[in-house]
């Protein structure tokens, strides 16, 4: 169980390749691995092009890898599921339905048995849960693009997916629909555990939110460079996130990435290096006091008194 659960999703020698125009194939990334526990908020991180939808898309069985499989509790993916929600960044919504029609249709499908009165309360519980209480009957283009995104979120979270997949869902809404939406979306996730990947190209948005951060090189032939574990408490809150003693070390350390070694990674690959367990990385006070402990000799005191 514990070997399933760290595996949870297990993404396992994935590749995208395309036809040129001009003949041959052009490789957007290969050999790609990775592994998600259950429970755990996954960021990805690239710069455009480096086949971060590719990915999310393969993940929800939209497309399929030209080369490898990924297993998601002990099963591959060989299509789209209701075990898994996707949230786009352009909210899909059918616009003849209501906020609450868009909400129930999912619902509806994900528990075919369930009676009207049953499916209408539940949609309108994760519907109050975005704070879209009151907005119930109103159609998308009634809507404002932040609260179009969260029916988008209500309906995801509603089916109670296995995996919630999100691509950039927060990336065309203005700075202050954004933060109240990520607080949202991290609080009930925290509080079901429930295991995400999603995209961003936004660095403090993914430290905000993230357990762990992937770091995906340019591409063509993009790689997984490395994993960032998250140093910040679990408790962290958006007001007080940045005076963290932690949190500049890793924000720096995220845009370095993004700056420089996302460019030259592929020819200064660290000693060691094996695509299919991307190195974790662990920054900060924490990972520093651990090598501390590890390189001091033991008892440090002794040679004080000598
Ligand atoms: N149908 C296709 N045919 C050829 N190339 C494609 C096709 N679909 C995607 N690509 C290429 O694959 C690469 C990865 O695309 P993808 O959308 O996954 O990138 P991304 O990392 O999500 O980028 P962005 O950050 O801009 O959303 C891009 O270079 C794109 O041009
Ligand atoms: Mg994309």
């Amino acid at each position: 169980m514990a070997e399933i659960d760290s595996k949870f999703i297990s993404i396992e020698g994935i590749a995208r390749r395309y036809p040129k125009r001009e003949g041959g194939v052009t490789t957007i990334f290969e050999n790609l691995w990775l592994q998600v526990p259950r429970g755990e908020f996954v960021c990805i991180i690239g710069h455009s092009g480096c086949g971060k939808t590719s990915v999310l898309n393969i993940l929800a069985g939209l497309e399929t890898p030209s080369d490898g499989a990924v297993i998601v509790d002990g099963q591959a993916i060989s299509g789209p599921s209701l075990d898994r929600a996707v949230i786009f960044q352009g909210h899909a919504l059918l616009p003849w339905r209501t906020v609450l029609g868009n909400v129930a249709y999912a619902v509806s499908s994900r528990w075919r048995k369930a009676g009207k009165a049953e499916v209408d309360e539940r949609s309108r519980r994760f519907i109050e849960l975005v704070g879209l209480k009151g907005s119930e009957l109103k159609k998308p283009a009634e809507l404002s693009g932040g609260m179009r995104q969260r029916v988008g979120i209500a309906r995801a979270l509603s089916i109670e997916p296995k995996i919630l997949l999100m691509d950039e869902p927060f990336s065309a809404l203005d700075a202050l629909t954004r933060g109240t939406l990520q607080d949202e979306v991290r609080r009930i996730c925290t509080a079901t555990g429930q295991t995400v990947v999603m995209i961003t190209h936004d660095v403090d948005e993914a430290i905000y939110l993230a357990d762990k951060i992937v770091l995906m090189t340019n591409g063509p032939e993009a790689m997984v460079a490395e994993v960032v574990a998250n140093p910040l408490p679990k408790d962290r809150v958006r007001d007080s996130i940045h005076r963290h003693e932690d949190y500049y070390v890793v924000r720096n350390h995220l845009v370095d990435f993004l700056v420089s070694r996302s460019r030259t990674f592929r020819d200064e690959k660290p000693a060691g290096y094996d695509p299919r367990r991307p190195p974790i990385v662990k920054l900060g006070s924490a990972a520093q006091a651990a090598e501390m402990a590890n390189t001091i000799p033991f008892p440090a005191t002794a040679s004080a008194r000598d």
